[in-house]
Parts: structure tokens; C-alpha cells; sequence
């Protein structure tokens, strides 16, 4: 039952996707906020929800406020894995307690969610119906009442195989919605301008949650693309800059994207995507650079980094640079010369993109990026690795059978010395050689297999005969 005392509980429901990225945007939010919370009841990473204690409702409406994982938040009245007992606690209240929320000028409503399981609109009449005892006064309203009630039944997370009946259910005063709209606010097939690695806003919005970017903070994505994480920065009220090596990325002069777009419009850019959602007054701009070669002063200091380094899948990880020994280019060419490109591996992308974060963030500030894996190999001591840097969360993204990526986030603990410690990999495979490679074997998998099938048939086919 609700607690009378100062810390009240609450259900948090989450959406289901994205699982693993849950905990830690929420432990992110909280220490950006400076908001404690505690748990009730350990959490289970399968159910969709938790039940927690926060201080007011203020604070659980500020985490709200800026969660693309969670759902809605309730004041928690009753919680039972039976019908029967959730009512008879609801009948237990007095009537004191009824009195702090309804009144005879005061509209409500009763909405049901069921978990997995589809009812019909009359069986959810009927449930809603069993709730008549509540000593509400005011009358119905259906859209913006002043206190919203809400019933949910859990079956479980299998919507093919619901059971007959919930799991368990809840009753509470509806508090806050998450951040979910925005996932559709900022949906790339709106968007103006994108590329083919441009970032789902969902994930870019986690984040820029996992980054603790506040209002007024300085934010870098090195390896900008189409500035997909630029977009959920400036959301957050960062001011944003980013480069990229591809010139023709940051001028959207590459090929369109869209299956049916033939050519790019005219002024697709990362800044119309600023304008055309509102946040141009964040953006600071984006510039051509290679990243291994720096062009930073020496004293800047970010607030956060935010970056999905390339993969060399879908697009390039190259560098400026020759295989040429004592390559030099004479003083008469050095205007319109156009540099070469060699490798970038992978593990020199990350050790560059640590020692970077190591020495141009803030204390405290924090690196979040991607790094792609293959699940087979993945050991928490292979990751990228910084002595000044602290691996803080570590979540996995499933791409396929094989892959995964996972976005890790790193804060600024100290400052490095002068002269920056070697940094480990442990020997992490390079992701892109073996990407290829697995590719490789399911293809000639693929033709020995056909190769078998077609020599069956053929045998069959000489047997009938
Ligand atoms: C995975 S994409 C980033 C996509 C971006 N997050 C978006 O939403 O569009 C990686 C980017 O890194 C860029 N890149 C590759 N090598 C680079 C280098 N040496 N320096 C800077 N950028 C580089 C690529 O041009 C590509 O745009």
C-alpha cells in the first residue's frame, strides 16, 4: 500500500525494447539530477516495470522528463498478483486519503492498459467498472482530466502465449509520461537530412542521456555523418559541434539515402535539421577533419563526447595519410593537392578517440560511444581501455546472429599525465577483417551446401530412372 510518510512509492513502466539500456539512462539521469531513488523490489531485467520510492513527485516527474526508456510513472496504490486482493486493498484506504485527490470540481478518468493481452472494449468496460467503489465525486473526462487512474495487468511479456490470467496488476494516480514522443519527433523518415549510418533517434537520445548533457554544456561528435547525435544533444539543451573526414557527408552532397530519392534537395544539411527542429540556436557547426589528425588547441575542454566511430562496414575508416616513404608535396602542388588515404583500424580509431576524450573532456565529463563486437569474442577485459578514464555502463545492442555493438560510457576521472600510457586491447579482433570473413564463410557455406543439394537431386533423379 502507499506510503503516508515523505518518500511515496511509484511504478515506473518502461517500454520493452531496448532492455539493457534501461538501468543505466535512469542511475544517468539521477545523478545529473541529484535525485535519489530507491528500489522497493529488486528489479527483473524481462518485466517491463519497476517499483521504486523517490523523495516527491517533483523529482519523478524531472526523471520523467527526461527518460526515452520509460513509458509512465504512477503513484502506486495497490499492487497484487491477484484481482481480488488489489481491490481489497484499494477498499482499505480511508477516506482521508480518497479526499486529497477527488473533489466534486475535479474531472477524472479510468484508463486500462493490459500487458500482452488484447481485450475487447466491452471486457474493459467491465474490468474498469470494478472499480465503482472509489469514492470519486467530479465527473468523467476523457481527454486532460485532472487525476487520471490507472489500472494495468501484466501477462507476462510472450504476447503470443498470454495466460489466462495476470501475472500481476496495479492501481495508481497516473504522475508523468516518459520522453517517448520524441522518438517519433525526431524520426528519421521525417528527418531532412540523413545518411545511410544516420543514428536512430531513440538510441542517439539514450545517449545523450548516458552523456549527462545540461543546458549550456559543449558537446564534440567527432565522427559526426549526418549529425544524428548532434540532434539529441541540443535536445537536451547542449550546444553541439562535430567533424567528420567525408566531405561530401558534410556538404550532403553523397548519395541520397531515401530508396526513392534521386538526387539530394539543394539545402539538406545538418544545419537544416537543427531548424527543423527549433535547435539552431544550439548548433555551433561541423567541420572537415580527419580524426587522427587533431586540429584542436590544446586547453579545450568539453562537456561530453558523443560518437559512433566508423566500423568500416557501411562506410569508410581511413585516414590521410601514404604508404609512400618521404612523401612530400612541393610547395607548387600544396594548393591543389588532394591527400591520400590509407587505414584506419579499428583500434587505432579507438585508442585515438580515448586518448582524445582523456584529454579534452572535463572532470567528470563523460565519453559515450559505440563499439562493434563479435558475440563470440566479447570479454569486458578486450574493450577499449583508459587509466583515466572509468567505464561507467556497458550495453549491448544485438545486430545480428553473429554481432552486436555496444555503447559504452566512460567518465573522466583524472587528468592523464604529459606523456599519455599505452593503451590496452588485449588483442581485440579487428571487427571489420572478421566481418568479411564470417561473410566470406557463410557465402562459400552457402555455395557447398547448394553444391551438396544439387548432387542429391541429381543422384534421386539417376535412382527414378
Ligand atoms: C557511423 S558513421 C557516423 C554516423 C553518425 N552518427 C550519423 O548519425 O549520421 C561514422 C562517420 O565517421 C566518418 N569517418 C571515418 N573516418 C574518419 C576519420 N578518420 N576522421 C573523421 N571522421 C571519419 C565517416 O565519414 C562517417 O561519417
Amino acid at each position: 500500500m502507499i506510503k503516508t510518510g515523505n518518500m511515496k512509492r511509484y511504478l515506473m513502466w518502461f517500454a520493452n525494447e531496448n532492455i539493457e539500456f534501461r538501468f543505466p539512462e535512469i542511475q544517468s539521469i539521477l545523478s545529473l539530477l541529484n535525485i535519489e531513488m530507491k528500489f522497493i523490489q529488486k528489479p527483473d531485467v524481462t518485466e517491463p516495470y519497476w517499483i521504486v520510492q523517490f523523495n516527491s513527485e517533483e523529482d519523478v516527474q524531472q526523471v520523467a522528463n527526461r527518460s526515452v526508456s520509460l513509458k509512465l510513472c504512477l503513484e502506486l496504490w495497490a499492487d497484487s498478483v491477484t484481482i481480488e486482493d488489489l481491490h481489497s486493498q484499494l477498499k482499505q484506504y480511508p477516506k482521508q486519503f480518497y479526499e486529497r485527490y477527488f473533489s466534486p470540481d475535479e474531472t477524472f478518468k479510468i484508463e486500462l492498459e493490459t500487458f500482452c493481452r488484447h481485450l475487447t472494449q466491452e471486457e474493459k468496460v467491465r474490468k474498469i467498472e470494478e472499480f465503482h467503489y472509489l469514492p470519486v465525486q467530479g465527473s468523467v473526462k476523457l481527454k486532460d482530466p485532472h487525476v487520471c487512474l490507472q489500472y494495468i495487468e501484466y501477462y507476462g511479456t510472450d504476447p503470443n502465449k498470454p495466460p489466462l490470467h495476470p501475472y500481476c496488476v496495479f492501481f495508481g494516480r497516473w504522475v508523468s509520461n516518459g520522453l517517448r514522443q520524441l522518438i517519433r519527433t525526431f524520426s528519421l523518415k521525417s528527418r531532412k537530412f540523413i545518411g545511410n549510418t544516420s543514428m536512430d533517434p531513440q538510441l542517439a537520445l539514450l545517449m545523450a542521456n548516458q552523456a549527462k548533457i545540461a543546458k549550456g554544456d559543449i558537446i564534440l561528435d567527432p565522427f559526426v555523418g549526418s549529425g544524428s547525435l548532434l540532434v539529441a544533444a541540443a535536445q537536451f539543451g547542449g550546444y553541439v559541434l562535430g567533424t567528420d573526414i567525408d566531405y561530401l557527408m558534410l556538404h550532403a552532397k553523397t548519395r541520397p539515402s531515401r530508396k526513392k530519392q534521386k538526387v539530394r534537395e539543394k539545402d539538406e544539411s545538418i544545419k537544416a535539421n537543427m531548424q527543423q527542429y527549433k535547435l539552431s540556436a544550439r548548433y555551433i557547426d561541423v567541420l572537415v577533419n580527419d580524426f587522427s589528425i587533431s586540429f584542436w588547441r590544446e586547453n579545450l575542454k568539453l562537456d561530453a563526447i558523443i560518437t559512433d566511430p566508423p566500423y568500416g562496414i557501411r562506410e569508410a575508416t581511413e585516414r590521410v595519410g601514404t604508404e609512400k616513404k618521404d612523401f612530400t608535396v612541393s610547395e607548387m602542388h600544396l594548393m591543389t593537392h588532394i591527400p591520400s588515404k590509407i587505414a584506419y583500424g579499428i583500434s587505432s580509431i579507438y585508442k585515438d578517440l580515448l586518448v582524445f576524450s582523456s584529454k579534452h573532456l572535463k572532470l567528470g565529463g563523460r565519453l559515450v560511444c559505440w563499439f562493434p563486437i563479435f558475440r563470440e569474442d566479447y570479454r569486458e577485459e578486450g574493450l577499449p581501455s583508459h587509466p583515466c578514464l572509468k567505464l561507467i555502463a556497458n550495453s549491448e545492442q544485438i545486430l545480428s546472429k553473429l554481432t552486436s555493438r555496444r555503447m559504452l560510457t566512460f567518465e573522466k576521472m583524472e587528468e592523464p599525465p604529459e606523456n599519455q600510457q599505452e593503451i590496452k586491447f588485449n588483442g581485440i579482433l579487428d571487427f571489420r577483417e572478421k566481418y568479411f570473413e564470417a561473410r566470406e564463410e557463410t557465402r562459400s557455406e552457402k555455395r557447398t551446401r547448394e553444391a551438396k543439394l544439387r548432387n542429391q537431386n541429381k543422384i534421386e533423379y539417376l535412382k527414378r530412372k
